[in-house]
């Protein structure tokens, strides 16, 4: 462990300890108290606030989420409040914002239906520092302008069709580069491997792995500064993270340059098949709300953006799969039957094609089963846009609000025996609307949400069509934070059985 690691723990575990417990004497004066919360402001005081407490001056109750955070009980953080309030929605304070949680599936509807009319998107100011822009447009602009952005590629069909051949190409390759002829592997470094090789691949249009290991050296740094406890001090977290983001943001700059010579100073607009083949002369021929080109370092911003949240969601998913598939011999067996038949109904080309996602239902119920029991994301978050009226509370305009995959995931009250894994919980019409929402929902769910399904899909179909494995450390212990995986890498031992694969 690095020495500023153990400096941050201590600093934070006194600080903790002494928060903590001074938050308990607290508790009896500042619950339920709508009108005499030290932070609310006078015309807040003639709201009817959801209850809840405000915690400590600045930090609020941060400490006690982040806390939760890292044991991976965010559940029992939204739990034990509505518990203690009895109410459906609470307020908070976290990451020095006035917050309100809404921890049922009412309330996930609710947020989810109205966008862009009672809420908008929000996210964490450490957000705009790691990927800066150039203007001082608020986060809301620049996640619009993305989502325009990528839509053609990672969101209709054409462009994911040509994101499948992409990811048949990148899975082969690193089949045979990294898993080919071993016997036992670190499956959490591999999976890195494979998800940083396909954002660079589709994003970055690179396929030389010498050079994505050049650009991607910083990506940890920058997905644990996310979680970060906010202080930018030489040797924190945050400070590495900065740093890292800045490198990789200018090594992707330096490739964009290099494009918008070859592109020169067209502004036509790029056709479906060369967006796929070349998103950088995608981005670069972008015009923004306003006609403007977006600048250099902007694009790269995005990109490196894109690279990371792809990274952080699909490296812990399909870690965390694997690790349950060695847990559950019987599911095994049944994905390797479905994807041996898939295997086998291949043209001679051995390449997926989009029709053959639709028929991997049992691997994809399984792999719903895995968000669900160990969804890399905690939620999102919202500001709002007026006074939002919820279940005879108001939350004032401008308060933002939190919403926890985790509060219905685990819940007995939507699936029953939570901890237990079983994607039969999927079958049929499968859970309840607002229920399970790995990727949120409404107008701002994820817009990646295709891509990673094919991306986990493609994966699972030639791993499992060419080994089984078991694990080499049983019951090994889970980290999550700043993603859930196990502390030891998941070494496993691989069986190489004979494929049909062609
Ligand atoms: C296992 C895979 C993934 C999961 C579970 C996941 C989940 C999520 C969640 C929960 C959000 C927040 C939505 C909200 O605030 O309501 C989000 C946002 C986002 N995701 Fe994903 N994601 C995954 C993969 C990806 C991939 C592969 C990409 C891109 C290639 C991506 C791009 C984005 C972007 C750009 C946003 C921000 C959208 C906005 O602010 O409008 N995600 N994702």
């Amino acid at each position: 462990m690095e020495t500023s690691h153990i400096f941050w723990s201590l600093i934070l575990v006194i600080f903790s300890t002494f928060c903590l417990s001074l938050h308990h004497k607290l508790k009896s004066t500042n619950v339920n108290r709508n009108k005499s919360s030290s932070t609310a402001s006078a015309d807040e005081e003639q709201l009817r606030l959801p209850p809840g407490r405000t915690g400590f001056p600045l930090i609020g109750e941060t400490l006690d989420y982040y806390l939760n955070s890292r044991k991976g009980t965010h559940f029992k953080f939204v739990m034990d409040r509505m518990e203690e309030f009895s109410t459906k929605i609470f307020r908070t304070s976290l990451l020095g914002q006035k917050m309100v949680i809404l921890g049922t599936v009412e309330g996930n509807k609710f947020l989810f239906s109205n966008e862009n009319s009672l809420f908008q998107v929000w996210w964490p100011k450490m957000t705009d520092k790691i990927f800066p822009k150039s203007d001082d447009q608020p986060t809301q602009v620049h996640a619009k302008r993305l989502r325009y952005m990528i839509s053609p590629l990672i969101q209709k069909v054409d462009g994911l069709r040509e994101c499948i051949g992409i990811m048949d190409d990148v899975m082969k390759r690193h089949l045979e580069i990294y898993w080919k002829g071993k016997d036992e592997v670190k499956a959490a470094a591999l999976v890195k491997k494979y998800t940083l090789s396909l954002g660079c691949n589709i994003f970055l249009g690179i396929n030389d792995q010498n050079e994505i290991d050049e650009i991607v050296t910083g990506i940890d740094d920058i997905e644990a500064a996310f979680f970060a406890v906010p202080i930018n001090l030489p040797g924190t977290t945050l400070s590495r993270g900065l740093k890292a983001s800045k490198v990789m943001r200018s090594k992707i700059e330096a490739i964009i340059r290099h494009k918008r010579i070859h592109l020169g100073s067209k502004k036509d607009s790029v056709p479906v098949q060369t967006i796929v083949k070349d998103f950088i002369s995608h981005m670069l021929s972008f015009e923004d709300e306003n006609g403007q080109l977006l600048k250099e370092e902007d694009i790269a911003s995005h990109l490196v953006g894109l690279i990371e949240v792809g990274y952080t969601y699909l490296h812990s998913t399909l870690t965390m799969l694997i690790k349950i598939l060695a847990d559950h011999p019987q599911v095994y067996d049944s994905v390797l039957k479905e994807q041996k038949e898939i295997a086998s109904s291949k043209d001679s080309s051995g390449r997926l094609k989009w029709e053959d996602f639709r028929k991997m239902k049992y691997s994809w119920n399984v792999i719903c089963e895995v968000f669900r029991l160990c969804s890399p994301g905690v939620g999102g978050f919202r500001e709002t846009l007026t006074d939002v009226k919820y279940d005879g509370y108001t939350i004032p305009k401008g308060w933002k609000v939190h919403w926890l995959l985790h509060s219905t995931h685990g819940n007995p009250e939507y699936f029953q025996e939570p901890e237990k894994f079983d994607p039969s919980r999927f079958e049929g019409d499968g859970p309840s609307p607002y229920t399970f929402i790995p990727f949120g929902g409404g107008s701002r769910m994820c817009p990646g949400n295709e891509y990673a399904r094919l991306a986990i899909l493609s994966f699972v179909h030639y791993l499992v069509n060419d080994y089984k494995w078991e694990q080499i450390i049983p019951n090994e212990k889970i980290s999550y934070f700043p993603v859930q995986v196990p502390v030891q890498g998941l070494p496993i031992r691989l069986y190489h059985h004979k494929s049909n694969l062609k």
